[in-house]
């Protein structure tokens, strides 16, 4: 192998004209005129193009003539700059190509599922193809052809870049880089856990850390002082295009900080990674309690990149003649509205109250919308007549409405329902009328959360138990009281996306064990859970405090990505599903039997045994959860009970269960049947064959030129 000689492609220069090249790749395309063929090479680095001359060596061109689409070669060669005219400007190589006097062949390729050529041979013509062109699910089953396109490769390296600036800056600041176990207990984060079996302790099980939070706070009781780690987190909760079930923290803690240390050095190190995607945040991030952010946009997450907030009418209304407004406010709910600037020419009457009043604001949950637009100087909407000129005026100047602008209201009793709606509102209407600029980034650190929230009749931790209240003398015992307290949380968000969190931690083992009464969880319970913690707060905890950010979400938004399956090496499908592996999978009953499982239910592909069944822990194995079937009946908009979500998931699962019984077909070796040309490399001069009737065989052909039936490239062989 070459590899000291080697030349990248797309580093040979016009300065190496003359030179001789060793070069080793893939072919991205190949073109032959006949007298001379061109094919393109590829690597990490980019392409180059290779010209063989049956001129100057006839074998050398016939070898070449054999080669196609991705198989892997080695060429040496001397490289040329190109004839005037003939440059390619899309590729960083285009003035120069490379004439081959020497051809070895790597490895040949099958026929590929997808094209993965990104770049045309010759300049003006269309580009051939880009990862969105193709069915995702393809492309993750064939995730190694995707990784080959340069767009996908360059994902990858601005990943390692962003994560190499991560390390780097975090160096410079005596933070130390710690693994935490895979293998561990439960941890506090709220989803569910994924477990794994132990056989050394037959029906006990390994949890996968949802987050290395406990450890990383042993590590400062350990007097570690700054700790970071890019860590896996693996959580098993539905899916959406920004969550997947193991996906990668930059996770960090330090000792003797408080909320500032995390602002300012988390805004340095933000600002640093988005400057890798030539992005330049706005500074200082703003703040905002989370009351304000749901007060102002129903979220606490704001989208900051448009205006449109909430503005509290309900005072304007205290006398009004219009009922339904009366009613609300006398049962002491909320009305609140957003003004939409400039857009009563876009958002028309019908749209107003056939789209958003009668069926979106209900779809979002809402009982009705009221709307407005200010026309001619004065308000204009179907109820306008209902509101006196002083509560029309009161809107206006709340909203400082101006001429052509529209006014959306929802009046509710149910007050966090409101803001529900109107956050839906908002960013539907935004998005409607593409008043969401998409080159700018707006971050903010939310703050000030609740501490607890009231979850099936008990207060239950909003972040998790191990965060400290902002203040330590409340009664444990009074829930309305605890309900009033706040964390010392915060999120950073940006652009609507939470990006990370993190808090403040409770070091006093007094405070922790009111934290605990408050939770109902008894000193038993709290013992059993996070026994192991608890004791090691009581040897002399530091104050400490930390954060976590999404990478994937990070690296996503650096590269303007909207999912972050685009830069994960592997990810999971939108059901959990790797197709590349085909992960999750049936395993070998003998495993499960070591391991003390017995499957119920029909699946899983363990067979049943009397010992699997015998006193083993017994494990279900479901591919649809209720919860998705419940979805699916929302969507559908069925309402059905949970005998009928049960039966429905048994039905579906067991579909699914038949499925993975099916073994997927192999046709490599299977001869086509019939052949409308001669099996010949139709990349080149074909002739149809002679005597046949052609116009039979074109009759229902979707393209044809001449006498050829035109067919996609893909079934090309
Ligand atoms: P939290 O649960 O808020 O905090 O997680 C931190 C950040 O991780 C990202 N994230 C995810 N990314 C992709 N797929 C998922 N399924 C997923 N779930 C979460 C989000 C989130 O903001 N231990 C605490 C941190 C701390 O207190 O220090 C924690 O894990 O961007």
């Amino acid at each position: 192998m070459q590899w000291k000689n080697r030349t990248y492609c797309g580093e040979v220069s016009g300065e190496q004209a003359g030179a001789a090249v060793v070069l080793m790749g893939w072919v991205d395309a190949v073109r032959d005129h006949g007298n001379l063929l061109f094919i393109h090479l590829r690597d990490i680095r980019g392409i180059v193009q290779v010209v063989f001359n049956p001129q100057t060596g006839a074998d050398l061109y016939l070898e070449a003539t054999r080669l196609k689409e991705e198989y892997v070669v080695e060429i040496e060669g001397v490289v040329h700059l190109r004839e005037p005219g003939t440059e390619n400007p899309n590729l960083a190589t285009g003035r120069v190509e490379v004439y081959a006097s020497r051809l070895r062949l790597f490895a040949r390729s099958r026929t590929l599922p997808f094209q993965i050529s990104e770049k045309a041979m010759v300049f003006g013509e269309e580009l051939k193809s880009s990862p969105e062109s193709v069915d995702e699910e393809l492309r993750l089953q064939y995730r190694y052809l995707d990784l080959r396109r340069p767009t996908v490769q360059a994902r990858f390296i601005q990943r390692y870049r962003i994560i190499r600036c991560i390390r780097d800056f975090l160096d410079e600041r005596g933070f130390v880089e710690i693994e935490t176990p895979f293998l561990t207990r439960s941890t506090p984060e709220g989803a569910r856990d994924f477990l794994v079996p132990s056989r050394t302790h037959q029906g006990k099980f390994y949890a996968l850390p949802q987050s290395p939070q406990l450890f990383k706070q042993l590590l400062m009781v350990g007097g570690m002082d700054r700790y970071f780690q890019i860590a896996r987190c693996f959580r098993d909760e539905d899916l959406r295009p920004n969550r997947q079930p193991e996906f990668t923290q930059l996770d960090l803690e330090a000792s003797f900080i408080d909320e500032e240390f995390i602002y300012e050095m988390l805004e340095e190190l933000t600002c640093r990674i988005f400057a890798v995607g030539a992005i330049d945040l706005p500074r200082p991030f703003p703040r905002m309690t989370y009351a304000e952010a749901m007060s102002r946009y129903g979220s606490d997450r704001p989208d900051l990149r448009f205006d449109m907030a909430f503005e509290d009418l309900t005072d304007l209304f205290e006398e009004t003649g219009y009922a339904i407004f009366r009613r609300i406010r006398d049962e002491g709910g909320l009305i609140k509205g957003f003004c939409v600037k400039g857009a009563a020419d876009l958002l028309s009457k019908n749209i107003l109250q056939n789209e958003y009043a009668l069926k979106l604001v209900p779809a979002f949950g809402g009982k009705g919308m009221t709307w407005m637009k200010v026309a001619g100087g004065r308000l204009e909407s179907n109820i306008v007549q209902f509101f006196s000129p002083e509560e029309q005026a009161g809107l206006v100047a709340r909203f400082q409405a101006a001429e052509g602008d529209v006014l959306m209201l929802i009046a509710d009793t149910d007050r966090d329902l409101a803001h529900k709606v109107l956050a839906a509102l908002r960013l539907h209407v935004a998005q409607r009328l593409d008043r969401i600029p998409q080159d700018r980034f707006r971050p903010l650190w939310v703050t000030d959360f609740p501490l607890f929230e009231w979850k099936e009749g008990r207060l239950s931790s909003q972040h998790h138990p191990f965060t400290m209240p902002d203040r330590t003398d409340f009664d444990p015992r009074d829930v309305e009281g605890c309900l009033r307290l706040n964390s010392r949380a915060y999120d950073l968000v940006m652009n609507g996306e939470e990006l990370g969190g993190g808090s403040i931690r409770i070091h006093d083992m007094a405070v922790q064990r009111k934290i605990f009464e408050a939770l109902e969880l008894s000193p038993e319970e709290a013992e059993g859970k996070f026994g192991f913690f608890l004791n090691a707060l009581e040897f002399g905890a530091p104050p400490h405090a930390g954060l976590a950010l999404g990478l994937d979400r990070v690296i996503a938004m650096i590269l303007k990505e909207p999912n972050i399956r685009e830069i994960i090496a592997f990810p999971k499908n939108r059901s959990a599903f790797c197709p590349l592996t085909r992960a999750p999978a049936g395993v070998d009953p003998l495993q499960l039997e070591e391991l003390g499982i017995g499957l119920t239910g029909s699946g899983g592909g363990a067979k049943d045994s009397a010992a699997a069944q015998s006193s083993k822990a017994a494990v279900r194995s479901e591919r649809i959860s209720t919860g998705e079937v419940r979805h699916v009946a929302r969507l559908a908009r069925l309402k059905i009970d949970d005998t009928e979500v049960r039966a429905f998931q048994k039905d579906l699962n067991a579909v699914l269960e038949h499925f993975e019984t099916l073994q997927e077909l192999d046709t490599r070796d299977v001869e086509p049947m019939s052949h409308v040309l001669d099996l010949k490399n139709v990349w080149r001069e074909d002739v149809p064959r002679e005597g046949k009737e052609i116009e039979p065989l074109l009759q229902n052909a979707p393209m044809r030129e001449a006498d050829y039936f035109k067919v996609p490239k893909i079934l090309e062989g």
